[in-house]
């Protein structure tokens, strides 16, 4: 009986949020919070699908003959008949089988888009199985939790697919491709027109740089670097902040195309910096103090520039003011207007300082997380 397990990391944007909008660089980095997936086939007998997502209170079982009726049948619309077309269908199937929650509409659309999309791509046999997804990142908070979930479940049966043809899965370049380019066709699931960073991070790990149409291509092998990961707890709406700019640049271009050409700048710099920690020797400290003070710096001047485009919120400036105060930079990361921020830890900053800081900004309501940026993407265990 096939049994194996799949797990992707969330995503952090570093720098570049907004002005990438506008066909500016951003940086953005893999998170070291992931989503975990297990896969088992159910034994001979057993005639459903089973799936269960705790963190959505979603547990489901579908009978396999009615799946098969619905998307196998002579006058099923297939996966190449397009995205719209297929994810229509995929949508009346997940009508009827029911759900009571946006959420749970939104992972149930993209597990069968993805099961009924690969199946019919890469040829498997549809059986009974139980897929359990769970996940460290909280949802819709721009951690990039539906990618990550997209990710594994496109690995899950990419892989599948391979097992039952038994042919091995090596994860190189050609097949994370393979696996990005369905978990972004599922993203177009959750949010219409998705830029592709996010389901590129989740597969690849790493650091990437990303401007808009060009091919993603990350950074192999960068140093990992410790954060704090702050949640102000205020909720935001991406849209609405993506439109706030939108407005204020068209009323004011000659004010904001500068702002944007800046933080452009800030990527780029931000990006030869990284890839010169990349290069550096082993126990180089000087030198390796010196770039993550350049980093910070530029931390520093990105969060300014969003807060002139009135993007920070008093919770992210507290957090900023609190990094601060013990020598070290945040920044918002994502939308802003509240969501989340993050502290770049030195390489040498004690562990004292890092309890005494968390302390301080739990005290002040904030929701800190202690973790990793530029770790493994999408991995697969027997
Ligand atoms: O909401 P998030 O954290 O996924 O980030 C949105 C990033 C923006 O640059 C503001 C929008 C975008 O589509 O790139």
């Amino acid at each position: 009986m096939v049994e194996f397990k799949v797990s992707a990391p969330g995503k952090v944007i570093l720098f570049g949020e907004h002005a990438v909008v506008y066909g500016k660089t951003a940086v953005a980095a893999s998170l070291a919070l992931r989503t975990n997936l297990d896969f088992k086939e159910l034994p001979l007998g057993t005639d459903y699908i089973s799936i269960s997502m705790p963190k959505i209170s979603l547990t489901q079982q579908i009978p396999l003959q009615h799946i098969i009726d619905f998307f196998f049948g002579q006058s099923s619309p297939k996966s190449s008949a397009g995205h719209d077309e297929f994810h229509k269908h995929v949508q009346k199937f997940v009508e009827e089988i029911g759900f009571i929650s946006l959420p749970q509409k939104q992972a149930l659309e993209a597990f069968f888009y993805l099961l009924i999309n690969i199946s019919q791509v890469e040829s498997i046999t549809i059986k009974p199985i139980h897929i359990h997804l769970d996940t460290a990142l909280s949802i819709s908070s721009g951690l990039g939790s539906s990618a990550s979930f997209a990710v594994c479940l496109a690995t899950c049966f990419y892989h599948w697919s391979r097992v039952q043809r038994n042919v091995g899965i090596s994860l190189d370049e050609a097949q994370l491709r393979e696996i990005s380019s369905y978990a972004l066709d599922c993203e177009r699931i959750m949010h219409g027109t998705p830029s592709g960073i996010d389901n590129t991070i989740c597969t690849f790990g790493s650091i990437i740089e990303y401007r808009k149409g060009d091919l993603l291509v990350p950074i192999y092998g960068v140093k990992i670097m410790r954060v704090l990961l702050v949640d102000t707890r205020v909720p935001r709406s991406t849209k609405a902040l993506v439109e706030s700019l939108a407005q204020l640049r068209s009323k004011y271009p000659k004010i904001f195309d500068p702002v944007l050409e800046s933080i452009d700048s800030v990527s780029i710099e931000a990006l030869s910096i990284i890839r010169r920690i990349q290069e550096l020797p082993e126990a180089h400290d000087e030198l390796l103090s010196e770039a993550y003070n350049e980093l910070m710096t530029l931390m520093k001047v990105n969060q300014g520039l969003l807060d002139t485009c009135h993007l920070s919120h008093p919770s992210l400036d507290a957090i900023c003011a609190e990094a601060k105060n013990y020598g070290l930079a945040a920044k918002l990361t994502g939308a802003g207007g509240g969501g989340y921020a993050y502290i770049l830890l030195l390489p040498t900053t004690p562990n004292e300082v890092i309890s005494s800081l968390s302390r301080k900004l739990i005290a002040n309501g904030y929701l800190v997380t202690l973790t990793n940026l530029g770790g493994s993407g999408v991995e697969i265990y027997s």
